[in-house]
């Protein structure tokens, strides 16, 4: 079995060290290099910090237009989610029509902007947990383990000897036969403490604060509503308790959205609170603090 990976920063590098730890060698795909990379590919370092180990891995780079991208089986894409759609597209008539797709970034959208592209073409979805630190752009360092979902979304369900390969693969990984329904709960705690942290500018314990409590109610009830029109099964009292332990579980963390904005960076804000909005206007529904949190958010990023 071989797998790319697209995207290869934090996250991507991560996955990378981990699969070749079981075994798997994937092959990077980074973007364009000066000079560009030969046509077989050229093997280049990574190295990945863990505590106070340092380990190094070499692994095949490939050229994004590689005769190679045709014999991957799975291409796993680490990119932001404003990124997927630019960097996917170019290649997605480079390989082979069978090779499985696994998105794998914070909140929702691409999946269905891509999926007319995608002819057939198995498509899987995945959050994780995990958390990884860019030191240079070959040089990462793991700052949290965490759990990871994947799950399948269309096309042909994932054979079970790559299914078995990924979750021995990554640690803390677990299948899942329900993955919206996952990714909604996870994009419900992306909703609540990606904008509020970086609006105020605190770590994700300080949302535990009493004054947070109304806003962090109404932004779940608008979730909801817009999760009933696209037949998610989600409860007011599940969401609202696992959003109050992230807090807790969290509390000293800053979330990537207020580390975004703190580094100057654009954030993934359309693909969470304003996913809810866009997907909201589709069923005539409005979402007033949501589209409140995604105007600030807004405000605060880089103009470029
Ligand atoms: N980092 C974490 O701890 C963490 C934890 C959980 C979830 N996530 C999620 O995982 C996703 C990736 O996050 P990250 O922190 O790994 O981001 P990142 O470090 O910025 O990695 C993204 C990588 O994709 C590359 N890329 C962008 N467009 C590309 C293209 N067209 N072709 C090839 N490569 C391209 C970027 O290259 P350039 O740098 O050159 O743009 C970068 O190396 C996000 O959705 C994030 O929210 C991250």
């Amino acid at each position: 079995m071989q797998i790319g990976i697209l995207g290869v920063g934090a996250i991507g590098q991560l996955l990378a060290q981990q699969l070749a730890a079981a075994g798997l060698e994937p092959w990077l795909l980074p973007r364009a290099n000066t000079p560009p990379l030969a046509e077989q590919g050229e093997e280049q370092v990574y190295t990945l910090e863990l505590g106070d180990q340092s380990l190094q891995t070499s692994f095949l780079c490939l050229a994004q237009d590689s005769s190679k991208l045709k014999q991957l089986d799975l291409l796993l894409v680490t990119v932001k989610a404003y990124q997927v759609e630019a960097a996917l597209e170019p290649l997605l008539p480079k390989l082979h029509p069978d090779c499985r797709i696994l998105l794998l970034h914070n909140g929702l959208g691409p999946h269905q902007s891509l999926a007319a592209k995608l002819n057939g073409r198995p498509l899987s979805l995945g959050t994780t947990s995990q958390a990884a630190l860019k030191l240079s752009s070959n040089h990462i360092r793991q700052t949290g383990r965490g759990l990871t979902q994947i799950g399948d979304l269309s096309g042909a369900p994932t054979p079970e000897a790559m299914k078995t390969a990924l979750l021995n693969a990554i640690p803390g990984s677990q299948w899942s036969d329900a993955i919206l329904e996952a990714l909604w709960q996870k994009l419900a705690v992306n909703a609540v403490i990606n904008p509020l942290t970086a609006i105020h500018r605190v770590n994700n314990g300080a949302l535990a604060a009493p004054e947070f409590e109304g806003t962090i109610c109404a932004i779940l009830d608008e979730l909801l509503q817009v999760a009933k029109q696209e037949g998610i099964a989600l409860t007011f009292d599940a969401l609202h308790a696992r959003v109050k332990e992230v807090i807790r579980l969290t509390a000293a963390n800053y979330s990537s959205m207020y580390q975004d904005l703190k580094h100057g960076r654009k954030t993934e804000i359309d693909y969470i609170n304003g996913y809810l909005q866009q997907r909201a206007e589709q069923y005539g529904l409005t979402l007033p603090i949501n589209s409140e949190l995604v105007a600030q958010i807004k405000a605060l990023e880089p103009r470029n």
